[in-house]
């Protein structure tokens, strides 16, 4: 007899209260840790997939493939466009100075560590020059950010800058039309994207850093609704 059933059987009989023994809480917790380390193996998987991947010309000029970074299990996640100079060397994404205005954003307006967050990008490899990637590139690209969103679930998806925004809804858009807006991801519809600027558009328009918190202040509603 399944859970529900004996608890069906036992309401018959007058039996409305049940108690957890230790045993099974404990057994409960051991699940969770189970399920928290599933994310985590099971990008490692991808990444182990991906790291040594040719499908279009970025592969010729890169250090290394940029995998996501952060937690698996938070209700937010970042994408950017590809990774710079200084994230090709390290191998993480957003750690040069773009990376440092995330990181103040997040901690100063969502009142988040970083690592509390998942942060990716688009392309996994860098663009030479920190060119735009292509559409080929992004195209080639996309199935490894598909599958990372498929086993993070997160509530929101808060993309920064156009291409990010393009390769997370798949339509050419002009981000200064659609920031501060609300888009429903084209794969699960119970997932939010939320589009805003990219940090390295404020660095060089700083009078933008008013906008930015804005919508990060959008951003953290939407994470708590
Ligand atoms: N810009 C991006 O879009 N991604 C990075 O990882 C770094 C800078």
């Amino acid at each position: 007899m399944g859970i529900k059933e004996t608890i069906k059987a036992l309401e018959v009989i007058g039996i409305n209260e049940l108690y957890l023994s230790r045993k099974l809480k404990e057994e409960k917790v051991e699940t969770k840790k189970e399920k928290q380390e599933d994310r985590k193996e099971l990008l490692k998987k991808l990444y182990e997939k991906w790291k040594d991947c040719t499908r279009c010309d970025l592969h010729k000029s890169r250090t290394q493939v940029v995998p996501g970074d952060g937690n698996p299990y938070s209700p937010l996640v970042f994408v950017g466009e590809a990774p710079g100079e200084e994230e090709d060397r390290q191998g993480r994404p957003f750690v040069g100075r773009a990376g440092q205005l995330l990181n103040r954003l997040i901690k100063e307006v969502l009142g988040m560590e970083r690592e509390e967050v998942y942060i990716t990008n688009v392309c996994k490899c860098r663009p030479p020059g920190n060119r735009k990637p292509t559409p080929i590139e992004m195209r080639a690209c996309s199935p490894y950010l598909k599958e990372e969103i498929k086993i993070i679930q997160p509530k929101v998806i808060c993309c920064l800058g156009a291409t990010a925004g393009e390769g997370v809804l798949g339509k050419s858009l002009k981000i200064t039309k659609v920031r501060g807006q609300v888009f429903v991801y084209p794969f699960n519809p119970k997932i939010k994207v939320f589009l805003t600027y990219h940090p390295a558009y404020v660095l060089r328009n700083p009078k933008e850093e008013e906008t930015l918190i804005k919508d990060f202040m959008k951003l953290k509603e939407l994470i708590s609704q």
